[in-house]
């Protein structure tokens, strides 16, 4: 359970914490977020964590809230009141709170920052895994800026929405050229009959997912070719496996799309490999401590 949520500078009782009304990130959805796995006391991968959140404030011009080690204070804090062994931590970053208008405050007003962190239960997620996931595929009907975690995520709501609906777990959305795009809240991949990885290359119609950029590492570890390459339905539907990869659920295998089994209809080989050799490769950096890639490096205010 959530008991104490860190906003703007104070760590509040669950039912005290609040922003403003008139916050830009609740009127405008003007505001970039994180999440971050919590593994066995560690943070995951952290350093890439916050090197993408400093590029999406940056690519909206918001400013960093307070530098990198001093937001691993907050985030060890939070997690630590918060009792989390294993979970996540939430970010979220706003241009701060000022009477609405489309234009940005002049002066500039402080960024809104909330930090939360929530326990989950590893066994249920490898549960997940063991069995693996069905999907639907459906229209892309974002923006054009998908590579900013920005928290303008009505579209992924809709597209999870209906996939409840149909008692899938996870939409990927589709192209004008019938491309895979990526999913709701995760990156898609397949592995193709040769054993080719495939996972969509970057550029602005993806998020540049640090699970994602982790198990591309993970792959070259074990040896297996990746291909940064988009990939249509039906060679979804004609993969030796497929999966999804996000920071919640790692590697999750998906075993079913739009109703038709993928390959045996059981996670693949590879995949499983995938998952189980993760966490060799991901960075752990102990809660309340800065990763050490960030300990020398010179922050923005
Ligand atoms: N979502 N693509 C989208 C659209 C996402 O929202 C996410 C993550 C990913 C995977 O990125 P990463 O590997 O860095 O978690 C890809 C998070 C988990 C969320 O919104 O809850």
């Amino acid at each position: 359970m959530t008991r104490i949520i860190y906003v703007n500078g104070r760590y509040l009782p669950y039912h005290d914490a609040k922003v403003h009304v008139e916050d830009r990130g609740f009127q405008l959805a003007d505001a970039v977020y994180e999440v971050i796995e919590v593994s066995d006391n560690s943070l995951v991968d952290a350093t890439r964590h916050l090197t993408r959140l400093w590029r999406s404030l940056s690519e909206l011009s918001i400013s960093p809230p307070m530098s990198e080690p001093a937001l691993c204070h907050v985030m060890g804090q939070t997690i630590r009141r918060n009792r989390v062994r294993n979970g996540l931590v939430y970010l979220q970053v706003s241009r701060g709170e000022s009477p609405r208008d489309f234009l940005f405050p002049d002066p500039p007003v402080p960024p809104t920052l909330v930090c939360l962190a929530r326990a989950t239960i590893p066994a249920q997620v490898d549960q997940r895994a063991e069995t693996g996931i069905h999907i639907i595929t459906m229209p892309e009907t974002r923006w054009k800026r998908c590579d900013i975690k920005t928290v303008m995520l009505l579209p992924a709501c809709l597209a999870k929405q209906q996939a409840h609906a149909q008692s899938a777990s996870e939409a990927w959305f589709v192209d004008a050229e019938g491309l895979i795009t990526e999913g709701a809240s995760s990156n898609a991949w397949i592995v193709d009959r040769s054993g080719r990885l495939l996972t969509r290359p970057l550029d602005n119609t993806i998020l540049p997912g640090i699970t994602r950029r982790t198990v591309m590492d993970t792959a070259a570890s074990l040896g297996l070719v990746v291909e940064e390459s988009p990939f249509t339905v039906a060679e979804a539907l004609d993969a030796a496996e497929a999966f999804i990869t996000s920071a919640t659920n790692t590697v999750m295998p998906v075993i079913m799309i739009d109703g038709q089994r993928i390959s045996s209809g059981t996670p693949g080989p590879l995949c499983r490999q995938l998952r189980r050799s993760f966490a060799r490769v991901a960075e752990h950096s102990p809660v309340g401590y800065v990763p050490s890639k960030l300990e020398n490096q010179a922050f923005a205010p």
